[in-house]
């Protein structure tokens, strides 16, 4: 077997107000989607964090192409391939689009052409500010942002927070086509479970700080039993329906 582009293994995390994370173990194949899905508060962005070394770890290995990331600062670790877009996408309100794709956010020099390679939609607005760009628009630069630096390791955060479902369909296959492309190594957390499920290979459910083994992609999208139960219960995956609300977007006619 290739070595895994990114494995964790027993990774424990959280932050001043006590532990979040109890033992989350994962693999990522270079040019593999891989999926996290659960409930709000299950730990995914917490998981993205302790990855990237924007939170210390407690217990656990994370290892890029088979190397320890521990001793690695956030700087060394994106110089080292990895790129983590966040949840608020990180992007500057008076920076415009091509200030954006020219330097990263620790300096590195990026390549802009790569990155408009992925979003042509880009160059027509190279010249604007992030603060005027439509939601869409503002994640597509965040994306554009985290490839202009060929990354071996993209983490993606909920690309898909505030934006409608047919702009978040037009921007997950771009990360399919990415990762294929350039052997890159993807995990992507995403509340449309559907659409998510669609472009990725395996998937890992996550509940209360702790993640499941991996399930192929098609056989969670056969049977949402499975899904529905992490969203519902606790780590054991089946357990009674307590809050309806935390349902996800499962089905087509539950994202209006
Ligand atoms: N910056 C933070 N400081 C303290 N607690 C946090 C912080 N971010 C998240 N948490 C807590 O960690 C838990 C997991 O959150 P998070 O990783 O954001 O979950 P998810 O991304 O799956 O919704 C939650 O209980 C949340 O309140
Ligand atoms: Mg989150």
């Amino acid at each position: 077997m290739t070595t895994s582009a990114l494995s964790v293994d027993g990774l424990a995390a959280g932050y001043d107000n006590g532990p979040v994370l109890h033992g989350v173990s994962l693999y990522v194949a270079p040019g593999e989607v891989v999926a996290m899905l659960g409930p709000n508060g299950a730990g995914k962005s917490t998981t993205l964090r302790a990855i990237s070394g924007l939170i210390r770890m407690t217990e656990g290995q994370v290892r890029l192409a088979g190397s320890d990331l521990a001793p690695l600062s956030p700087s060394a670790r994106a110089r080292a391939g990895i790129a983590h877009v966040p949840e608020d996408r990180g992007l500057f309100r008076g920076m415009t689009v091509a200030e954006h794709l020219r330097l990263g956010p620790r300096k590195e020099k990026l390549d802009a052409d790569a990155a408009y390679e992925y979003f042509p939609a880009l160059r027509a607005i190279s010249g604007r500010m992030a603060g005027v760009l439509s939601g869409g628009e503002q994640q597509m630069l965040a994306m554009a942002r985290a490839l202009a630096r060929k990354p071996s390791v993209l983490l993606l955060d909920e690309l898909s927070l505030g934006l409608a479902p047919l702009v978040v369909e037009r921007l997950l296959p771009v990360v399919r086509t990415y990762a294929t492309e350039h052997k890159c190594a993807v995990l992507l957390v995403e509340q449309h479970v559907h659409l998510a499920l669609g472009i990725a290979d395996r998937a890992y459910l996550m509940a209360s700080g702790v993640s499941s083994s991996s399930y192929d992609a098609h056989v969670l999208r056969n049977d949402m039993t499975l899904v529905q139960a992490s969203y519902l219960g606790g780590p054991e995956w089946a357990s009674e329906f307590e809050d309806e609300s935390k349902l996800p977007f499962i089905g087509e006619e539950a994202q209006e």
